[in-house]
């Protein structure tokens, strides 16, 4: 099978597929790595044709392959919002969506604010935000709702302080990027919601450059006076990607992985019985949810053979990192959830060059929210039947819109 033209990507899967069970992944994974492992798709917000990559081992092979490039101005992107050509064409590309060498010139900047070490400082900053957020639900009495209660200010705090975004203004950003993130916003919207979003950092980062503080966009802007690497706009533009990236995916995880506690007292039981699990059980939700339902867009700047297929130069490219991680060719008995799992390598966090910077921030802050929430809350249960809870189906990230628990 070869490359496709547009007129009969028309007739083919429309992309995002539906999910049957709201905590497994839609049914149309696991056929097409079965079926047709590399298959054309047009995406649903924008007509958009693409190839569609279901196999682990494709998936990684894509990603991997310096015959790909993020650019979202290629006109083969498999864009997934609908932004008018000529904005497009005006943005300035974020880090996500920059080829080398502009890529690796900021991520290298930003690399020493997230390894292991340093993260590992953070953990008693990250304990005290759960701390507080814990005694507050507490002190309300119940029920709450734990999204609003606890896992969208603990990340979006942690990303705050971080960068040094005021966290005051938080009602501001949450309600931009959850714009910004939800599939089917008119134009309209989403420009406006960038657009009030960027305008926001834009005065942060202009106040950093004459006043810097103690916090990643200061020591960012000081590092790119020595060495410059970015302009103001691009500081802008990354501080936007940061701010969304540090506290849409991880507040989402920490809800699905609270719901899976709850539903399978194994589970916590499990962990109970022995607390040193908690980085697997963090390592197997990631697995499992691979929150991230856009996938990782690509598109091929060479003729690339994979699974069987040519893509032809130009096409674009979704690797489905959630249909990867539950390719049983990986994973033995994929559609479980097991804590004791050793196969490694899940591709929750992309693989190679935009692997995400956040890994290990966002690990840590789920580790202590699981930990500390059912150590705090021993008789944590969901306040409304299963049956009730909504879920983000509509969203580039997938997640729960509310989660009401009581004790
Ligand atoms: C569970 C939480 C998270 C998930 C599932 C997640 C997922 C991802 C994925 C899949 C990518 C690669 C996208 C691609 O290759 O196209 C990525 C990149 C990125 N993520 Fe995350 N992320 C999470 C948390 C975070 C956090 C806490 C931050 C904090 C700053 C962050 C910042 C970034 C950035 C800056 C990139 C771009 C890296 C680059 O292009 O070099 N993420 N993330």
């Amino acid at each position: 099978m070869t490359s496709t033209d547009d007129s009969t990507a028309t007739a083919i899967a429309s992309f995002p597929f539906p999910r049957r069970c709201p905590m497994s992944p839609p049914d149309a994974y696991a056929e097409l790595r079965e079926q047709e492992p590399v298959s054309r798709a047009t995406i649903a917000a924008t007509g958009r044709p693409t190839w569609l990559v279901t196999r682990y081992e494709d998936v990684r092979k894509i990603l991997g392959d310096p015959d790909v490039s993020a650019n979202l101005k290629l006109p083969g992107y498999p864009l997934q919002v609908p932004v008018p050509d000529e904005v497009l064409q005006s943005v300035r590309p974020m880090l996500l969506s920059m080829d080398p060498p502009e890529h690796t010139a900021q991520r290298r900047m930003l690399i020493p604010e997230f390894t292991a070490h340093k993260v590992r400082t953070m953990r008693p900053h990250v304990q005290q935000i759960v701390d507080a957020r814990i005694d507050a639900m507490l002190d309300s009495g119940g029920p709450v709702d734990l999204v609003t209660a606890l896992a969208l200010p603990v990340p979006s705090l942690v990303i705050c302080e971080l960068l040094g975004v005021p966290y005051a203004d938080h009602g501001s950003f949450e309600s931009w990027s959850g714009k910004i993130m939800t599939r089917g916003m008119s134009q309209e919207d989403y420009v406006a919601a960038v657009t009030d979003l960027d305008n926001y950092l834009d005065g942060l980062v202009t106040s950093k450059e004459t006043a810097p503080g103690d916090d990643l966009l200061s020591r960012f802007i000081e590092k790119n006076r020595e060495n410059p690497v970015a302009d103001h706009v691009d500081i802008v533009t990354m501080a936007r990607l940061m701010l969304i990236g540090g506290h849409e995916t991880t507040s989402n995880m920490i809800s699905l992985g609270v719901l899976a506690f709850l539903r399978d007292p194994e589970l916590l039981d499990a962990v109970r019985a022995d607390p040193a699990l908690m980085p697997a059980a963090v390592e197997e939700f990631l697995r499992y949810f691979a929150i991230s339902d856009a996938g990782t867009p690509r598109v091929a700047l060479a003729d690339i053979e994979v699974g069987g297929v040519t893509i032809a130069a130009g096409d674009g490219i979704l690797p489905l990192n959630n249909s990867a991680n539950h390719d049983p060719a990986a994973f033995t008995d994929p559609d479980r959830i097991d804590f004791h799992r050793t196969e490694r390598g899940h591709l929750t966090f992309g693989f190679g060059i935009h692997q995400c910077i956040g890994a290990n921030l966002a690990r840590l802050e789920l580790d202590v929210v699981y930990r500390t929430l059912f150590d705090r809350i021993p008789n944590l249960r969901l306040a409304v039947p299963f049956e009730e809870l909504s879920f983000k189906h509509d969203a580039m990230v997938y997640g729960m819109h509310g989660l009401p628990a009581t004790w």
